[in-house]
């Protein structure tokens, strides 16, 4: 039988770590497992234990949450031999909060689907400090007998849960608002640079546009980095990369082409080339400065 005070964390990066954080003060009992260990270390001075395998920190629990790279990493975690859904109780329940798009989604669904556990999949919108914050936006699909168990864990870490049907709608909503965020970046980076090449403050850009229609919060935040050549991660470039082919996949699968995801995710490959892909994603500005190459 679950115990459903108790919560299996797989993953401890910038997103994962602070999840787990707000899991512990909401007052569950975190069993925190990350690939490199040390990662996961701090965590125990907050209440969590750190688990030496995913099955290790699923043991008994009523929930296993997964905030890892990519859907490889997920499907090895959760499902690889020592994954955490061969210590899964029958009746726990795995939340799948990464972002792994269409085909992804699919086959984590049948991982959980072959070892009959309850499968939600949950990716979230907000980044590293919305995180820290408790605010993430959950995006939610899934099973409706688990939609009222699972309420306590994506309140502790969101300010908000949609629940958006089958187990597969939360990861097409994520894809949809990710080529937002990608399309609205790539903008800024090259108008950033536009503006610099014709001699003008981007500084006064962001100022004329700062407070109406068009100035976006997330311009002046990102746009910010861009002018300081400031890039603290919240989100790393590496991992952009990988939504916008995420998205580019799911669009060719549905016949659509996205001429201006295509060049965002050019724009990333040479700032990855050039060394920075472990930078915030803001580090795309690199790939479109005037004084390049
Ligand atoms: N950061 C954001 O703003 C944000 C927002 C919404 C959604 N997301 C999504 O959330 C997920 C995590 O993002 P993050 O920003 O927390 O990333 P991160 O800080 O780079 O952490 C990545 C995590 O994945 C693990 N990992 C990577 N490859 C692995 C592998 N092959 N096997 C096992 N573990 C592996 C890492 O383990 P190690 O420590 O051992 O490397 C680490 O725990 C991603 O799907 C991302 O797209 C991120």
């Amino acid at each position: 039988m679950a115990n459903d005070n108790a919560i299996a964390v797989l993953g401890t990066g910038i997103m994962g770590a602070a999840m787990a954080r707000n899991l512990l003060a909401a007052g569950f009992e975190v069993r925190a497992w990350n690939r490199s260990r040390e990662k996961a270390e701090p965590l125990a001075d907050d209440g969590a234990t750190v688990a030496d395998s995913p099955a290790g920190a699923a043991e008994g629990a009523g929930f296993v949450l997964t905030m890892l790279a990519d859907a490889d990493a997920v499907a090895e975690a959760a499902g690889g031999e020592d994954g955490a859904l061969s210590a899964l109780p029958d009746d726990g329940v795995w939340l799948q909060t990464s972002t792994v798009g269409l085909e992804g989604q699919e086959k984590l669904a049948g991982i959980a689907d072959e070892r009959g556990v309850y499968y939600v999949d949950a990716p979230v919108l907000g980044t590293k400090q919305p995180a820290e914050q408790g605010q993430l936006i959950v995006l939610a699909s899934g099973p409706e007998e688990v939609h009222e168990r699972s309420e306590p864990v994506f309140d502790a870490v969101g300010s908000k849960t949609l629940w958006l049907g089958p187990a597969g709608a939360g990861s097409r909503l994520k894809l949809v608002t990710n080529n937002w965020i990608l399309g609205l970046l790539g903008a800024l980076a090259e108008t950033v640079s536009f503006a610099e090449a014709l001699d003008v403050d981007p500084n006064r850009f962001l100022k004329v546009i700062e407070g109406g229609p068009l100035g976006v919060p997330y311009a002046q935040m990102k746009g910010q980095m861009m002018i300081e050549e400031e890039f603290l991660t919240s989100f790393s470039a590496n991992l952009a990369r990988k939504d916008a082919n995420l998205v580019l996949q799911a669009a060719e699968a549905n016949g659509l082409r996205l001429p201006l995801t295509e060049a965002a995710a050019e724009h990333f490959d040479e700032t990855i080339d050039a060394g920075h892909g472990e930078e915030d994603m803001a580090a795309i500005y690199q790939a479109t400065r005037p004084d390049r190459g």
